[in-house]
This record gives structure tokens, sequence and C-alpha cells, in this order.
């Protein structure tokens, strides 16, 4: 089987198979009247103008690029897929300027999601975030991370794993595991947090690792939620166990999230939206890459973002996500994200479509198969109804998707 989509007026190739930095993320790779030939569930050419013709045979499919941009499928390398209920209940409060982690601590945000997610059943759990998936997948996200963390006992905390499993299996989207027992200290645990701790390290970390069931360890790194010693301490172990180590870290306050993050050359820092001068000279001296999450800063009215700026000017490889969750984002389109990266942290949009696919993909060890559209990678492709890429970002607050193709099927078509 073979699909040609033809005179693109912007093909954006997001070329590469490298962690983009500095300037670099201001280049697109885009090619103007381009095309791409599908076979089967693998891109097999990339060009321009009429040298399409040799490829066709009567039985391509053939879709017309004009009007259109066309991007590598968008890749959501920080989500919390995997949970059960909702927390309209808390704007009140947010409006009222209770703070985030005040209404955590008063056993709410995180710590009500955990209550209703340990409820759910498996089969239940999987329906929620499917239907998540689908609405990501129709806004042209076909990879996302998935992470754990709305469980906080081994039991939840596997099924949560097993969710994400059985949902990358039979969901067109691609789901990666991250484990992230270290999101909150549980009820149970209250006033006892060497004690929780201790259960990740001994008996959650080995467990989870034994069925293989994350590719991933995170864990909060925040004032009032864990310290960079006690995330230190888990994801070590977490490595120890054959896990690649994120951080969410500096969300709210300073905390040296992203220092640690550099010292530990975790594959990503995520949030980072008080990340110190040091912290950003950390990241860009051992190449980690910085996951922001401009949604997330708006829906917390902290009034200021992650300085992806002032990231970039470093030579930091910036991706950007969704944060979905309950809490803090509940979104899962990447283009709600990609108008917050522009107007919020002036990102242009050259950078902002590199943050979204290859370097999303650098962040989650998907660089060799996912992120760009060039021969030999994964036929994963979005098609908008905008006439060039500024546009895309100019045009917001709608659907813009035309089509989506992930592994050479057309799974969305809007036309
Ligand atoms: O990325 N920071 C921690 N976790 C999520 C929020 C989770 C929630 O509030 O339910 C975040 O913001
Ligand atoms: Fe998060």
């Amino acid at each position: 089987m073979s699909i040609l989509i033809k005179n693109i007026d912007c093909l954006v190739t997001c070329e590469g198979s490298h962690r983009k930095k500095g300037k670099e993320m201001n280049d697109a790779n885009i090619i103007e009247n381009g095309f791409v030939f599908i076979e089967n569930d693998i891109i097999s050419a990339v060009g321009k103008d009429e040298e399409y013709k040799s490829y066709i045979d009567e039985d391509t499919i053939i879709i017309s690029g004009k009007g259109k941009t066309v991007t590598p499928g968008l890749v959501d390398p920080h989500t919390h897929l995997v949970y059960s209920g909702s927390r309209e209940n808390e704007l009140p409060l947010k409006l009222n300027k209770v703070g985030y982690i005040e209404i955590l601590n008063m056993g709410g945000g995180i710590l009500s999601t955990v209550e209703n997610t340990r409820k759910a059943s498996l089969d239940e759990l999987v329906a929620e975030a499917k239907s998540r998936l689908n609405i990501m997948l129709n806004h042209g996200t076909t990879t996302v991370e998935s992470k754990s963390g709305y469980g906080l006992d081994l039991e939840t905390e596997k099924k949560i794993l097993e969710v994400n499993k059985r949902l990358d299996k039979t969901h067109p989207i691609d789901v990666v595991s991250t484990f992230m027992g270290a999101h909150a200290i549980p009820k149970e645990y209250k006033g006892d947090r060497e004690g929780f701790i201790k259960l990740i390290i001994e008996e959650m970390i080995p467990g989870i690792a034994k069925e293989s069931l994350a590719e991933f360890i995170d864990c909060f790194c925040e004032e009032g939620v864990f310290t960079t010693e006690e995330c230190r301490k888990i994801l070590e172990k977490g490595r120890e166990y054959g896990m690649k180590l994120k951080l969410h870290g500096d969300e709210v306050e300073s905390v040296k999230g992203a220092e640690l993050a550099g010292e530990l050359k975790c594959i990503s820092a995520e949030h980072l939206i008080a990340a110190s001068d040091e912290g950003i000279k950390a990241l860009s001296e051992n190449d980690v890459v910085a996951v922001l999450l401009p949604s997330t800063a708006f829906y917390l009215m902290l009034g200021k973002f992650a300085r992806a700026r002032d990231m970039i000017d470093n030579n930091v490889a910036v991706a950007l996500a969704t944060d979905c969750n309950p809490g803090t984002s509940p979104t899962e389109s990447m283009q709600n994200v990609m108008t917050f990266a522009c107007f919020g942290m002036r990102m242009l949009p050259n950078e902002i479509i590199n943050a979204m696919t290859i370097n999303a993909a650098c962040a989650i060890n998907r660089e060799k198969s996912v992120g760009s559209i060039e021969k030999g990678k994964k036929a994963d492709i979005a098609i908008f109804n905008s006439k060039n890429l500024n546009y895309l970002v100019y045009h917001f607050g709608i659907n813009s998707i035309d089509k989506v193709i992930k592994n050479g099927k057309i799974v969305v078509d809007r036309e």
C-alpha cells in the first residue's frame, strides 16, 4: 500500500535525528511545493515539485497538499494520561488565590485524583484514557509519554502502567511509559515521608522493573513535595533498575531541580518555570532536554512562563508538551500549547514545531523512529488546514487538523 501527499504548500520536515539547540531550533527544514511518499508504514521518499511522478502506481492513494502545512506527527513527551475523574471543583479555590501546593496539602489536588484512580477498575481507566487519546489524535498527536503517579501504592501504580501498555497495543497512538511514584505523599503516609520513600525504593521500583512496566522514572521535585535529595535517591535507584531518568523540576519554586537533572544527566527536565541561571547552564552543559509546559504555567496563573528564550540562547534543546492532567493542564491539544509557547514564551513557529516533533522525540528516546519527515522514519504525519507554518500558530483556538496519518494509515480525516 502506498500514499502520496503532493504539492504541499508548506512541508515541514524537521529533518534530523538529534536534539536541535540554539539557532538550529529556528530551522524547521521547510520545503515549498514538496511531496511525501509513504510505502506501508514507512516514509520512503521526500522531495519537491514533480519528482514524485516516478514513485506512484495505479493503487497509490493521492492526497493534495494545496493550501496545507504538513508536519511530522506531533510528539507529546509529558502527560499524566491515566487517571479517573476531574477537578473543576478546584476552580473557585484557585480564583480565590488558594495556591496549588496549599490545595494539595489540604488533601485535594493530586490526592483527590489518587482516591478516584484507586477506586477505578483497569477497564474504566482504559476507557477514560482512551477518550483522551482520541482527542489527542484528532489534534495531530501520534506519540505520547504517559506517567503513572495517581496510584501511590504498588498495586495502583502497576494498574496505571498496565493501562499504558494496553493502550499502546490497541490505540493508534504510541504510548511510552514513565513510573512516577514520587508524585505526592499519599494520605496513609502523612507524617512518614521516609516510609513512603522506602516503599518506592524497596518495593515499587523493583516490582515495576521486574514486569518491565516503565522505560523512564520521574519525580516531582518541588518545595513542599519531594526534596532534591529525596529525588536524587529515588532516581538513582531507578537507574540501577534500568530506567532512564526524567525530573519534574522547579515548577513553582526554584529548588535546584534543573541543577539536579544536569548532575544526574537526566534525559529531560520538565516544567522549569522557576529554573535558575545555573540550572539553565547545567541543562545546556549536560545535554538535558528542557520539556516546557506553557499551558500549565498559564493554568496555574503564576503570571510567568519558563524562560524559553534564555534556554534557547544558552543552547538548551527545548521540547514542548501538554502535561495533560486533571489539575494543572486539562487539555489534550498540542495546538493549544503552540499558542502559549508563542504568546507566553515568545517562541518562533519554527522553534515550536521542532520542539513538538524532533526535540520531543529526543526527550523520550524515540528520535531514530519518529519526530521528522525523512526517508526510513515511521509514516506518522499531521496535515493542517494552514497555508504556512506561521498561519498555523497565528490562527489560534481552533483545531486546524485536516488529516492524520499514523503508521502509514489515514486515521483522522476531517475534510
Ligand atoms: O505536572 N506537577 C505535578 N504533576 C502535575 C499535576 C498533577 C495534578 O495536579 O493532578 C503537573 O503539573
Ligand atoms: Fe507534569
